[in-house]
């Protein structure tokens, strides 16, 4: 296995292990497919990224969008994170798990007068503002509500990041920020109205990226801002760096920690800004596992297919990204390896875990743990083919615990009962 899953499964005696809790145990108490989380590893990646910047004035912002479990932000909340939202439901979310206002950011390119307003009566840190059309809603509600808005750019630095093209944000051909070269006049104009607060500047190249250089690059253009608008009385109080920061998923080296924080610091040596950052998958995407069950092999002239009761309504990156996730069998195998082809029950080809991927030949009934899968996972899960979503299960030393029952067939119809004709469709 490698290192990307070392935090949270180790093969015990034969068979793989979330922290204490055998992975077969939960099978049975939970059935499957099943999300498990091991709280351990989510607490430990956030450790070691306050540890490595703990020379830096930062706030560790989480991404609320890679797994927005209530159980995960109140722990995040309790180890000293804020959050970065970007929708009502999930500034809801970061408020329900008792988050301060003042550690909450607002991102995304589409926000509603309601999540404004919403955004506005909590309180929160910053609307970090993606166009000018979004600058003058919030100055308008905030007017309306009696309310300062505070408010930082988004700021699209138009640098490329070497990353999937549909999880790159930072140039001119993405929907993303304010292109460089407008910010300025937008912060004029923010300067303008009693009813806005510029706290500072923010951006957000990509995701899942492996080297610290087009960091370095979009720090450099929105430096470069902070400059020409301190000369003109206009102060930054944060910079906001966004998150990305890549992991291994097949032994690749994950983005240098340690580099970036070294970096940061020498370029803000001169700054009086707190940094902010915001990083999803990095905390808790090596935390969780993909718990699922054999339900049949089958070969034909061509292939092998290990069809497992998990699909892609349950973890979509392989279908949607052509993601790799390391695939294990829970139960050690001393067979030789075969290449198969890891599917899911649902009616599309599009439905796969895994192609031509080298596993020790399963059987049906065996379980199969689905690797790096607590970020951008269950968050991502849908109904399609009225599949209910999985259970999630939080694992921490030797206690289990069911933290989201599997959904019933029955709630998925519910809302699709007319009330006025008695109950029936
Ligand atoms: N901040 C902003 C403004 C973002 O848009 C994102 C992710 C993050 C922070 C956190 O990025 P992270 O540290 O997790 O890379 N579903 C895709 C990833 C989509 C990322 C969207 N934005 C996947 O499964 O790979």
């Amino acid at each position: 296995m490698s290192t990307s899953s070392r935090d949270l499964i180790a093969r015990r005696s034969g068979e793989l292990f979330c922290e204490d809790v055998s992975l077969r145990s939960l099978a049975e108490r939970f059935g499957t497919p099943a999300y498990v989380y091991s709280q351990g590893a989510i607490l430990g990646n956030y450790e070691r990224l306050r540890g490595t910047l703990a020379r830096l004035p930062a706030l560790i912002c989480y991404s609320v969008k890679a797994n927005s479990h209530l159980r995960i932000l109140n722990l995040l909340r309790q180890a000293g994170a804020g959050f970065d939202v970007v929708s009502g439901g999930e500034l809801a979310r970061a408020l329900r798990a008792g988050a301060a206002p003042e550690t909450i950011v607002f991102s995304g390119v589409g926000k509603t007068q309601e999540e404004i307003d919403a955004g506005l009566s909590a309180g929160i840190l910053m609307f970090n503002v993606e166009s000018a059309g979004e600058l003058d809603l919030i100055e308008s509600r905030a007017r309306a509500l009696n309310k300062v808005g505070q408010v930082s750019i988004r700021v699209n630095p138009d640098v490329e990041a070497d990353t999937h093209p549909y999880i790159s944000t930072g140039q001119m051909i993405h929907k993303f920020g304010v292109p460089k070269d407008e910010a300025p006049n937008l912060y004029r104009r923010a300067t303008l109205s009693l009813h806005l607060k510029v706290q500072g500047v923010a951006c957000h190249i990509g995701s899942q990226i492996l080297e610290v250089e087009p960091f370095w690059k979009a720090l450099d253009e929105i430096l470069g801002i902070a400059r020409e608008l301190a000369g003109e009385g206009i102060n930054f109080k944060v910079l906001d760096l966004g998150g990305g920061f890549g992991i291994p998923y097949s032994g690749e080296s994950p983005l240098d920690l340690a580099r970036l924080a070294l970096g940061l610091g020498e370029r803000l040596r001169e700054s009086s800004m707190r940094l902010i950052l915001e990083p999803g998958r990095s905390l808790v995407a090596n935390a969780g596992a993909l718990l699922t069950r054999v339900l049949y092999v089958k070969r034909n002239h061509r292939k092998n297919f290990v069809v497992v009761d998990a699909g892609m309504n349950d973890l979509i990156r392989p279908a949607l990204y052509g993601s790799y996730h390391e695939i294990v069998p829970v139960l050690d195998r001393a067979e030789e390896k075969i290449k198969v082809d890891v599917v899911g029950p649902v009616c599309e080809s599009g439905d796969f875990f895994a192609h031509d991927r080298d596993l020790p030949s399963v059987q049906p009934g065996e379980l199969l743990a689905v690797l790096t899968a607590g970020a951008y996972g269950f968050v991502l899960a849908s109904n399609y083919n009225t599949r209910p979503r999985p259970a999630e299960i939080l694992v921490n030393g030797a206690k289990a615990e069911l933290i989201r029952a599997r959904e019933r067939v029955e709630q998925l119809m519910d809302g699709e009962i007319s009330a006025s004709n008695g109950g029936k469709p």
